[in-house]
C-alpha cells in the first residue's frame, strides 16, 4: 500500500545523509516534517529536490556545515551514515575508514546544536548490521558512547524490511532519547533485537549499558505483497544469448533451481571462492523476495529478474521503478531519468515502512508524550 503523508505533522526532524530523501518520506508519513537535508551528492540532491520541494536541502560535506547552516531546535535528526567500510562485504575499515568517518562530521553538529541549546530530543543512526561488529564492536561502542555521552538514553533494533516489504534488506537503528520516554522492554526480544545485538550489547562499556533501552516496537501484520505483485509486467527481457550466458554462470544447485521454478524470482551476480578460485555466480531466491538492493557499482550488485518462458527460464534487469518499489515508495516518486542513477539511489536508501513504524510507533509518542495507538 502506497505511503502517505501523516494527516498533520507536528515534528520537526533534520535529515543528515539523506540520499534521495527516503527517510524523510518514512518520517513524514510518521508525523513529522523535514525542515533540513544534507547530501554531498549532486545527483542525490537533486532527487531530493525533486520529491522534496519544501524541504531545504543543502548540498555539500557534512563536514563542511556548522550549526549556523541548521534552522531552529528539531525534535529529531535522522543520520544515515554511509556504510560502505562497515559492511560485512566490504573493506572493515570501520568508523576509521575515510567516508564512514562522516559519522563524526555529524556529531560535531549535535554538539554544537547542544551549546547553542538546539540539541534534538531524539537521534536515530541508519547502519549496516555489520556496525555490530566492524573493528571488534568498537565502532558501535563509540556510536553508542557518544550518545550516552550527550545524555541520550541509547538503544538500537536490528530490523528487516522484509517484514513489510518483499526485500531482505536487514538494517541497524540506533535510537538515542533524552527528555523522552520511549516505549521500552524490560528484556531484549525478537524481532528486533537479534542475536547478534544482544551480543554487541554485552560487549559495551558499563556506562554505556547502564544508558541502554531495549526499545520496544511491535512487529507489523504479515506482509501480504511478494516480489511477483511489484514487476512491471512490460518490462524488456534480455535476449536468448544474454539470458544463457547469465544461466551459465550458475551453479547446479541454483541452476536447478531456476529450471524448476514456476513464480518469477530474484537473481543476483555474487563473487564466490570454489577451492581457493574466486568464480562470478548467478544465484537465485524464489521465495517471493529480493535479495538486499545495493549500489551498482561492481557487478555483484545487479539484480536480475528471472522466470520460466516460452522457452526456457528467461532473465531481465530489475528496473529502478521495481527498485523505488522494494523500498516502499509510492509511484509518484520521481525517479532520475537514467535507470543506474536510478538503482544507484534505491541501492543506498533506507525503507520507507522501516522508517515509518519506527516514527509512529516509537519516535512520535516518546517527543509528544502520547502512546502510540493500538
Ligand atoms: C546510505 S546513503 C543514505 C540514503 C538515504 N537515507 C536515503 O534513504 O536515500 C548515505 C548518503 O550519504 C551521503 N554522504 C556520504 N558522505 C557524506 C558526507 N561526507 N557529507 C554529506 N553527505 C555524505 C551519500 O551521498 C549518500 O547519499
Amino acid at each position: 500500500m502506497p505511503i502517505r503523508p501523516h494527516a498533520r505533522p507536528s515534528l520537526t526532524a533534520f535529515e543528515f545523509f539523506a540520499g534521495g530523501g527516503l527517510a524523510g518520506l518514512g518520517l513524514q508519513a510518521g508525523g513529522f516534517r523535514s525542515t533540513f537535508a544534507n547530501d554531498f551528492d549532486a545527483a542525490k540532491a537533486r532527487a531530493f529536490r525533486a520529491n522534496h520541494s519544501g524541504t531545504p536541502m543543502v548540498e555539500g560535506d557534512v563536514w563542511g556545515l556548522s550549526a549556523a547552516d541548521l534552522p531552529g531546535r528539531p525534535d529529531l535528526c535522522w543520520a544515515s551514515s554511509p556504510c560502505q567500510d562497515l559492511s560485512l562485504a566490504g573493506a572493515r575499515k570501520g568508523l576509521e575508514g575515510v567516508r564512514s568517518g562522516a559519522f563524526w562530521g555529524f556529531w560535531r553538529l549535535i554538539q554544537a546544536l547542544d551549546a547553542e541549546g538546539r540539541g534534538p530530543r531524539a537521534i536515530v543512526i541508519e547502519n549496516v548490521a555489520g556496525l555490530l561488529s566492524s573493528n571488534q564492536g568498537r565502532d558501535f561502542a563509540a556510536v553508542c558512547t557518544a550518545m550516552a555521552e550527550a545524555g541520550f538514553r541509547v538503544g538500537a533494533l536490528e530490523i528487516d524490511a522484509a517484514l513489510w516489504l518483499p526485500q531482505s534488506r536487514p538494517r541497524l537503528f540506533i535510537v538515542g532519547l533524552r527528555g523522552a520516554e520511549g516505549q521500552e522492554r524490560t528484556a531484549p526480544a525478537l524481532p528486533f533485537h537479534s542475536d547478534r545485538l544482544v551480543a554487541a550489547h554485552a560487549a559495551l562499556p558499563p556506562a554505556v549499558r547502564d544508558a541502554w533501552a531495549w526499545w520496544s516496537l511491535d512487529a507489523p501484520p504479515r506482509r501480504n505483497a511478494d516480489l511477483a505483485a511489484l514487476l512491471e509486467p512490460d518490462a524488456d527481457w534480455l535476449d536468448a544469448d544474454a539470458s544463457a550466458r547469465l544461466l551459465d554462470l550458475a551453479a547446479p544447485l541454483h541452476r536447478a533451481r531456476i529450471e524448476a521454478a514456476t513464480t518469477p524470482g530474484a537473481a543476483f551476480l555474487r563473487i564466490r571462492t570454489e577451492h581457493g578460485v574466486k568464480h562470478q555466480r548467478l544465484e537465485a531466491r524464489f521465495d517471493g523476495l529480493a535479495g538486499c538492493l545495493r549500489t551498482p557499482a561492481g557487478g555483484s550488485s545487479r539484480q536480475f529478474v528471472v522466470a520460466p518462458g516460452p522457452d526456457g527460464p528467461r532473465l531481465r534487469r530489475l528496473t529502478a521503478r521495481e527498485a523505488a518499489r522494494l523500498m516502499g515508495c509510492s509511484e509518484d516518486y520521481v525517479l532520475p531519468k537514467s535507470q543506474s542513477a536510478g538503482l544507484k539511489l534505491m541501492g543506498d536508501a533506507v525503507a520507507v515502512p522501516v522508517v515509518r513504524a519506527l516514527a509512529e510507533r516509537l519516535l512520535a509518542p516518546a517527543l509528544t508524550g502520547a502512546r502510540a495507538a493500538a
